[in-house]
């Protein structure tokens, strides 16, 4: 068969060529490159601001609202729930109704699509909800764990109705007078400890939380929206004491931008040739930033410029160069939390790095929009790098003067965004010729990252 060849706009001397529809074929490296970009909106901000402001009363507005489908699906799930919402050329709206002011029809079905912040969170805000709600979401969700957070949640009063066991879909009648509880998250996940502070919003007395660390975006917005919490720390876990606000006032809110977004352009610039980047007005909250720690400690070059406090999130621009001196690392598990969507791309950066890494207690991975830790190991292995994978951790043994010379391809991958982009990374700085089907994965979080691929393949520097 005679394929006809299309090619793309998006930088041509890469042989970026539409040759199939929805597939993306690299054929060459990227060149040396010296810019300035911006990436989108953090999407857990992003995702959170949607489902707060409904809860608010009256209108909030986002600047910078991540405009992905996992964040589009929250969105819709809130207008299904009767809240009023504009999209305007530099802004969202949002008109909420005050704490569980969900207006509903019998029998409403809502979907969550690719999105386990908003599946999980989603369940929190209805923990008071009158009426059975059916939630599904896509391939990819409906085989991932929901009694994670249907677990604590039936402690509120909920009731939960499975047809398959702990997977999507599944329906949720709320508690008529959720009580606060006592939660022990002890995953490191901040779905879960989101999804209880949330139904806490709902509950009478008050709901404790003793968490293992994870992103703490929740926290900073009660916090900032002066919803009761008291949080104290230790050095494994978060004590979080949430009593019932009386009501929330709107807030607006600028988005900065995403730092899970930023980290394929650090890996990018790393491992390309003689170049520099510079990422303008990133989120570098403490709680996000184990990719810069681990990166820098492998031998990245990156610096972290202008800070600033924004309502508690920390935000700066950040710089990278080029470094060809890279180590391996033995990754300390308690950068595991604070890093834990940024792995495959930091497995990437071990690929070709001087030794072997070892990263481990990472089975978490596993449950992520694919197995995730089982396709970081397979796409090394198709590129020549030795990995020894355990359920819960891996070996990668490291070539710094990796050069791939044969074609590969990646599919079934079950659409996950971070795969599509790691693949794509790897494409442009180690060599050989990819085929990497479903290029519209990247809609789910990230639906400019080519757009910026491109703008960043410029031969004048
Ligand atoms: C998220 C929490 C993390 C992360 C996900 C976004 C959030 O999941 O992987 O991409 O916004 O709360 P877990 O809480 O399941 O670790």
């Amino acid at each position: 068969m005679i394929l006809k060849q299309k090619k793309l706009t998006l930088g041509t001397h890469l042989n970026l060529i539409d040759e199939m529809p929805n597939t993306l074929i690299i054929k060459k490296k990227i060149r040396k490159f010296n810019k300035a970009i911006k990436v989108t909106g953090d999407k857990s901000l992003s995702i959170r601001w949607v489902l707060l402001a409904s809860q608010a009363i009256g209108k909030s507005k986002a600047y910078n609202l991540l405009m992905s489908e996992d964040v589009i699906a929250a969105i819709e799930t809130i207008k299904k729930l009767g809240i009023k919402v504009k999209l305007y050329k530099n802004y969202c709206e949002i008109i909420g109704n005050g704490i569980n002011g969900f207006k509903y029809k019998n029998n409403l079905t809502l979907n969550a699509k690719n999105s386990g912040t908003l599946g999980r969170l989603i369940l929190g805000l209805l923990i008071k909800s009158p009426k059975k709600i059916k939630l599904v979401g896509d391939r990819s969700l409906s085989r991932r764990d929901f009694s994670r957070v249907t677990k604590p949640l039936k402690k509120f009063g909920a009731k939960f109705y499975y047809k398959r066991k702990n997977k999507l879909p599944l329906s949720i009648l709320g508690a008529k007078l959720p009580k606060g509880i006592n939660y022990l998250e002890n995953k490191g996940s901040a779905q879960c400890k989101s999804s209880v502070m949330l139904a806490a919003l709902n509950s009478s007395k008050i709901t404790s939380i003793k968490a293992k660390k994870s992103r703490n975006h929740t926290e900073l917005l009660f916090k900032y929206l002066k919803i009761p919490i008291k949080i104290k720390t230790t050095k494994k876990y978060d004590f979080i004491n949430i009593k019932q606000p009386k009501k929330i006032s709107a807030f607006n809110y600028k988005i900065p931008g995403d730092i899970s977004s930023s980290a394929f352009f650090i890996v990018l610039t790393t491992l390309a040739d003689d170049s520099k980047l510079l990422i303008k007005n990133v989120n570098i909250n403490s709680s996000r930033i184990g990719v810069i720690t681990i990166l820098k400690k492998m031998g990245a070059k990156i610096s972290l410029k202008n800070k600033k406090n924004y309502r508690g999130e920390e935000v700066c621009d950040i710089i990278i160069k080029s470094s060809k001196n890279l180590k391996a690392i033995n990754c300390p598990t308690k950068l595991n939390s604070s890093a834990i969507d940024e792995f495959l791309i930091i497995f990437l950066l071990a690929a070709r790095s001087k030794g072997i890494s070892y990263f481990k207690d990472i089975s978490e991975l596993n449950q992520k929009e694919s197995p995730r830790l089982n396709w970081g190991s397979k796409i090394l292995n198709m590129m020549g790098i030795k990995t020894e994978l355990t359920r819960d951790s891996i070996k990668i043994y490291g070539q710094p003067n990796l050069e791939i010379k044969k074609l590969i391809t990646i599919k079934n991958y079950l659409k996950d965004h971070r795969i599509f982009m790691m693949s794509t990374v790897a494409a442009l700085t180690c060599g050989g010729q990819w085929k990497i089907y479903d290029k519209d994965s990247i809609n789910t979080s990230f639906p400019s990252f080519l757009k910026i691929i491109k703008k960043i393949n410029n031969r004048i520097i």
